[in-house]
């Protein structure tokens, strides 16, 4: 048992103490920066730790176990690392507890048991889904319990091969008198589960909510907390759902895997860029393919632009998907190189759902930009991609020989790249390449 805990409150700025709430800190005026911790009682003397050479080999970080979701084992970098714990945040109803309850019963199935602590929804509710989604397995525990420590009991008593919380903001840390879901309770609770996973080498995952705007406080404190962070995201009124890693102490960050929200749960889509570009009308202006690498592998998404012509004083400029800096920067470019939108409405938007930050799908958005602008198409099938200079060059970007592959693999013809790619490219022998240097030259060539 630890030992016997009393709260008391302390500010986040200075780190002054107080056994009442306070709104300012006496010490150094910070409002509301007052939470409630606990503080734990030494019973012993502290144990002074053994220091080793940095430079003597350990024993491995932690075996891993994989999903069997193969998305979701790329997503984490090969499979849970034992003793790890992963924060799953999305918004409400986006899938979470779906998804999970799916990764559970491949590691239930194959690895024994698996523990899914429910804090937020009745047992009965969460068999109504795993009756969906076809749970048989034995091995799938449930504890619907809201009380930190008697699921860490639970654990304790038989450690499973997973533990899933759902969800760390209806738990409570019974010490503490704040209400579940505070910051204090979130992340208190986060480190009595952290302390599970280290001590008894077992993953653990735990489901956040997170709003749209990203302002709930709880899962956001916890990021430094925990091993990975994944969000789970999508549009409510679309199927589509994408999962990543923002933070991944044991994987690469940029890896995603997409799935589609089916009648039997989250179904992984296997050719991103088939998909993605399956409601592309090919032939129409303000369209332009172009090929983003999103971790170990290469999507092509389709972005598109729409240039209006506008009444108002200051035109919109709006970007869904895509980085409205990289827009503006893009405009001026444009603008350089003899083509103004200065006073048009200008929308650009990355189609399918994804979202791309990638320097390298600048050279698509300004082909779409212009095509849109002269009301030509660009060829159907051609895929460009470049990162534009504020000079108005085209540099170049790194993977292009997998950007290239995807595009062939896709049946794309023609392609239009940085001049720095092209000897890369010259091994495609099914791709006509169009080595462009500058903007202008890019908007003669498919102008
Ligand atoms: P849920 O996993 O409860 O979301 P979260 O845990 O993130 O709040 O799932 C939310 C939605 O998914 C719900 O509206 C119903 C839908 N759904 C399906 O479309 N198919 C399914 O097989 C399941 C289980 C849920
Ligand atoms: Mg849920």
């Amino acid at each position: 048992m630890a030992p016997r805990a009393t709260t008391v409150f302390a500010c986040q700025s200075c780190g002054a103490s107080s056994p009442k709430w306070l709104g300012r800190c006496p010490d150094c005026g910070e409002w509301n920066s007052y939470i409630e911790e606990l503080r734990e009682e030494r019973a012993a003397p502290a144990r002074a730790a053994v220091p080793a050479p940095m430079a003597r080999e350990e024993a491995e970080p932690g075996a891993r176990v994989a999903t069997g979701m193969p998305g979701f084992d790329r997503v984490l970098g090969g499979g849970l690392v034992a003793g790890s714990v992963v924060l799953l945040g999305g918004e409400p109803g986006i899938g979470k507890s779906t998804f999970l309850l799916q990764a559970s019963r491949a590691l239930a199935a194959r690895d024994g048991d698996v523990l899914y602590a429910t804090a937020e929804e009745s047992a009965a509710q969460v068999r109504m889904r795993g009756e969906r989604l076809g749970v048989q397995e034995e091995t799938l525990l449930l504890v619907a319990e809201t009380d930190v420590e008697s699921v860490v009991a639970a654990a304790e008593r038989h450690p499973p091969a997973l533990l899933i919380v759902d969800s760390i903001q209806a738990l409570r840390e019974p010490a503490l008198s704040s209400a579940a879901g505070t910051v204090t309770q979130v992340r208190e609770c986060a480190g009595v589960l952290q302390r599970f996973a280290k001590t008894r080498g077992v993953p653990v995952i735990l489901i956040g909510h997170v709003t749209k705007d990203g302002s709930l406080a709880g899962p956001k404190s916890l990021e430094h907390l925990v091993d990975t962070v994944l969000t789970l995201e999508g549009e409510r009124t679309s199927l589509r759902r994408i999962l990543r890693a923002t933070k991944n102490r044991f994987g690469p960050i940029e890896e995603l895997a997409l799935y589609d929200m089916t009648g039997e749960g989250l179904s992984e889509i296997s050719n991103p860029s088939a998909a993605l570009l399956a409601e592309r009308r090919a032939g129409l202006p303000g369209s332009a393919v172009t090929a983003t690498r999103e971790g170990s592998r290469c999507v092509l998404v389709e972005i598109q632009a729409l240039v209006g012509s506008s009444s108002a004083g200051s035109p919109r400029r709006v970007a869904i998907g895509f980085d409205p800096g990289r827009l503006a920067l893009l405009l001026a470019v444009l603008e350089g190189a003899g083509l103004s939108l200065a006073s048009r409405e200008v929308f650009v938007s990355c189609a399918g759902g994804l979202s791309t930050a990638e320097p390298a799908a600048d050279l698509a958005a300004v082909a779409a930009l212009a095509s849109s602008a002269r009301g030509r198409a660009i060829p159907g099938d051609a895929v460009c991609f470049g990162e534009i200079g504020l000079l108005g060059e085209i540099r170049r970007v790194p993977a292009a020989a997998s950007r290239l592959k995807e595009a062939a693999a896709m049946g794309f013809r023609a392609v239009y790249i940085p001049s720095g790619d092209a000897t890369e490219a010259a091994r495609f022998l099914d791709l006509e390449i169009h080595p462009v240097d500058r903007v202008a030259d890019f908007l003669e060539l498919i102008g």
